[in-house]
C-alpha cells in the first residue's frame, strides 16, 4: 500500500528520497511522486504513473536530482480514489501553491469538506480524497490567523479516517509537519537530520534512533528541534526514542533475483530464530505474555483473528491448540471479526496475527477485542508496529523484515509461535504430560532438515515449470494440511495470476471436483498419518477423472508412485513439521511458476505487501 518517505536535513534530499522510495517499493503502488522545499523557497513537484524508475528518470532530465539541499517528501500511490494517473498522484498541492502535503490512508468525510472548499472557490485538480485535506490546510493557512502547525492541526481535526501525513509549507520553510491517526508513521533521527517513512524500510539505512508516532499524535520539526504533540492539542508529548536493530541485510537481495526467493531460503534460520531461547529443559518461556499468563491459562475462549496468509496460520493454531490444549479456538477473518457479532467477552482471548503489524481489519479487531475486555494477544514480525503497541501483550516472530508481497517466511514463524503457544497452554492445564511436551520440543532434528527441503529446489521448479500454462490448481490436504493447502493455493495465486483452491481433500468431491479434467493440476499433501488411506481414495477419485495428481508427502509407498504424474519427497519428521515442509514446497513451487512466466514476484499486480486501508 501507499509508501511515505521525507528527508529534513542539510544533505540534497532527492537521492535520499529515491532510495527511500525503492525501499518501499515493496508495499506495492501503482505511481511515485516527489516534492523538495529548497533553500530558497521553491518547491519542486515531480509525480509520474508507473514504477519509481520512472520518476528517477524523470528527475534526471530535468536536472533535479543533484540539486537541493533542504526538505523533501515523496511517496508512492496504491491508488483508492482516483485513477492511477500522474495528476492523483502525491504529493498535492493546496491552491496558492504555498503547501504540500503526502498521505496515507483515506479521508472518509472528503465529499462534505471538498463541497465546503468548493463553496470557497478552491478548485481541485485531482480525483482523490488526499487533495481535499491539503487544500483545507490551505485554506486555514491563507486566511492569515493561524500558523502552518494551527492550519495543520486545525484540518485534522476536521477530517474522519484514517491517515499518515507529511506536510511542507514554503511560507515556513524550516518546518515539517507529520502526524498519524490509523495509518502507521515512523520519525528516525540522526544529529540534526529526520527521516520520515511510513515503515522503517527507507530510514533503516540511516538511522537506528526511531520515534514511533501514537495514534493521534503529530510531530512539528522546526529547524534543529523537533517535538512531539497530540492532534488535539499543541501540549509536548514525551519523546520516546528506540534503537532498533533491524539488518539493513534485510532489504538486500543478495545473490537472489527476489526477495521472496531469499526469504524462502531465510527459513533455515528464522524458524530457528524463532523458537531458540523460548524453550528451556522442557519448559516454555514467552515473556511477553508473562504478565497476562494467570488470565490466558483461564480463559474458556480462545479467538484468532488475522487477514491473508496469517490466517492460514491461525488455523494451524487452532488445529494446535485444541489438540495439545483442549480448549475450543475460533478463527475469523479479522475483517468479519470486526462486524460480526462474535461471542467475545472478558473471559475471552483474542489472538491477532500480523506480519507487519499495521493491517487496517487486524487492528480493528484488536480494538473490538479490546473494547469487549478480553485479552488480546499480538504475534507480530515488527516491533513498534501498531499490532505490538494495540494488543496487552504479545509474542514476536524473529524472521527480519518480510519485503517480498506474498509472506513465506513470517508464515512459519507464526506457526512455531502458535506450536510453542498451544504446548505451553497444555502446560499449564495439564492436558499434556510434561514427559510429551518435552518430546515435542525437541525440535533439533526437524531445523536440520529444512535445508534437505531446501535442497530439492531443482526438482520442484522442473515440476513447476511443467504446469506453468496450467488455468486452475486444485490443493487439497486433510487435517493441519488443509490449511497448508489454502496457503499454497494463496501463494500461487498471488504471484503467478492462476486461478487456485485449496480444500480439504475429502471435501472436493463436493463440487471442485466438476472442475477436474485431463488439464488440472491436483496437488495433493499426503504424510504418512492416520488420514493417510482416505487420501489415497481421494487421490484415486481426481485420478479417475483423469486429473493431473503431483504428490507432496514423507511415504515411499508404491501406491502413490503408482497414482502420482509427479512426486516431491520431503524428509520423514514429525507431522508438524511435516507442514511446515509441505509449505516450503508449495512456495518453491508457486515461486517458479511464476519466474516460469516472467513475472515479478516480489510486486504482483494489484496486491500490497501491507494492506492499511479497510
Ligand atoms: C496482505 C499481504 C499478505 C498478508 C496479508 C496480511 O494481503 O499481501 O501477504 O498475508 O496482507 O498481512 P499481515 O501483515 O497482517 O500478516
Amino acid at each position: 500500500m501507499c509508501g511515505i518517505v521525507a528527508y529534513k536535513g542539510h544533505k540534497n534530499c532527492y537521492p535520499i528520497l529515491l532510495d527511500g522510495l525503492h525501499k518501499l517499493e515493496y508495499r506495492g503502488y501503482d505511481s511515485a511522486g516527489v516534492a523538495c522545499l529548497a533553500e530558497n523557497g521553491k518547491i519542486t513537484v515531480t509525480k509520474r504513473s508507473g514504477k519509481v524508475k520512472q520518476l528517477e528518470d524523470g528527475l534526471k532530465k530535468n536536472n533535479l536530482i543533484e540539486n537541493c539541499n533542504g526538505s523533501g517528501i515523496a511517496h508512492t500511490r496504491w491508488a483508492t480514489h482516483g485513477k492511477p494517473n500522474q495528476v492523483n498522484a502525491h504529493p498535492h498541492k493546496d491552491q496558492s501553491g504555498n503547501i504540500v502535503l503526502v498521505h496515507n490512508g483515506i479521508i472518509e468525510n472528503y465529499d462534505p469538506i471538498k463541497k465546503f472548499l468548493r463553496s470557497k472557490k478552491v478548485k481541485f485538480k485531482s480525483e482523490t480524497d488526499t487533495e481535499v485535506l491539503v487544500q483545507l490546510i490551505g485554506y486555514f493557512f491563507n486566511q492569515g490567523k493561524l500558523n502552518f502547525e494551527q492550519s495543520v492541526r486545525a484540518a485534522l481535526q476536521r477530517v474522519d479516517g484514517a491517515y499518515g501525513i507529511v506536510v511542507l509549507n514554503k511560507k515556513e520553510p524550516d518546518v515539517m509537519i507529520a502526524a498519524r491517526k490509523g495509518s502507521p508513521l515512523v520519525l528516525g533521527i540522526k544529529d540534526k537530520e529526520f527521516f520520515i517513512g511510513s515503515d522503517i524500510s527507507p530510514i533503516i539505512k540511516h538511522t537506528q534512533q526511531i520515534i514511533y508516532l501514537e495514534d493521534a499524535q503529530m510531530t512539528i520539526i522546526d529547524g534543529d528541534e523537533f517535538k512531539i504533540t497530540s492532534i488535539d492539542e499543541d501540549l509536548s508529548l514525551p519523546k520516546k526514542v528506540e534503537k532498533i536493530d533491524f539488518k539493513i541485510d534485510d532489504y538486500d537481495k543478495g545473490e537472489f533475483k527476489y526477495f521472496m526467493h531469499k526469504e524462502i531460503h531465510e527459513q533455515v534460520d528464522t524458524i530457528r530464530n524463532t523458537v531458540t531461547g523460548r524453550t528451556k529443559k522442557g519448559n516454555i518461556i514467552l515473556h511477553g505474555l508473562l504478565d497476562y499468563w494467570h488470565e490466558i491459562k483461564q480463559a474458556d475462549k480462545i479467538f484468532i483473528t488475522a487477514c491473508g496468509t496469517s490466517w492460514h496460520a491461525g488455523l494451524i493454531g487452532k488445529n494446535l491448540i485444541e489438540r495439545f490444549a483442549k480448549v475450543p479456538v475460533h478463527v475469523e477473518y479479522a475483517s468479519e471479526f470486526r462486524y460480526n457479532k462474535t461471542l467475545v467477552d472478558n473471559k475471552s482471548v483474542v489472538i491477532a496475527i500480523s506480519q507487519s503489524g499495521e493491517t487496517a481489519d487486524t487492528l480493528a479487531a484488536i480494538k473490538k477485542a479490546n473494547d469487549c475486555g478480553a485479552i488480546t494477544v499480538g504475534i507480530c514480525n515488527v516491533p513498534g508496529s501498531s499490532v505490538s503497541r494495540e494488543t496487552n501483550c504479545g509474542i514476536f516472530t524473529r524472521c527480519g523484515h518480510e519485503v517480498g508481497v506474498a509472506s513465506t517466511k513470517a508464515f512459519t514463524a507464526q506457526i512455531s509461535i502458535l506450536y510453542l503457544y498451544a504446548l505451553k497452554l497444555a502446560d499449564s492445564n495439564d492436558s499434556m504430560s510434561k514427559k510429551t511436551i518435552k518430546e515435542h520440543l525437541d525440535f533439533g532434528e526437524g531445523l536440520k532438515k529444512i535445508k534437505h527441503v531446501l535442497n530439492k529446489e531443482n526438482e520442484i521448479k522442473k515440476i513447476a515449470l511443467k504446469y506453468k500454462n496450467a488455468n486452475d490448481f486444485l490443493y487439497l490436504g486433510r487435517g493441519l494440511n488443509f490449511p497448508v493447502a489454502l496457503e499454497g493455493a494463496l501463494k500461487l495465486k498471488e504471484i503467478s495470476y492462476i486461478h487456485a483452491e485449496g480444500y480439504p481433500a475429502a471435501e472436493m468431491k463436493h463440487g471442485p471436483i466438476a472442475l477436474v479434467d485431463k488439464d488440472m493440476p491436483n496437488v495433493f499433501i499426503v504424510p504418512k498419518d492416520k488420514t493417510y488411506e482416505k487420501i489415497i481414495s481421494n487421490i484415486e477419485e481426481i485420478k479417475s477423472r483423469k486429473g493431473k495428481i503431483i504428490i507432496i508427502t514423507d511415504s515411499k509407498d508404491k501406491i502413490l508412485k503408482d497414482l502420482a504424474n509427479d512426486l516431491i519427497y520431503v524428509p520423514k519428521t514429525n507431522h508438524y513439521m511435516f507442514c511446515v515442509f509441505a509449505t516450503i514446497v508449495l512456495q518453491l513451487f508457486a515461486y517458479y511458476i511464476a519466474v516460469g512466466k516472467k513475472l515479478n514476484v516480489d510486486r504482483p499486480r494489484n496486491l500490497a505487501k501491507s494492506v492499511t486501508v479497510e
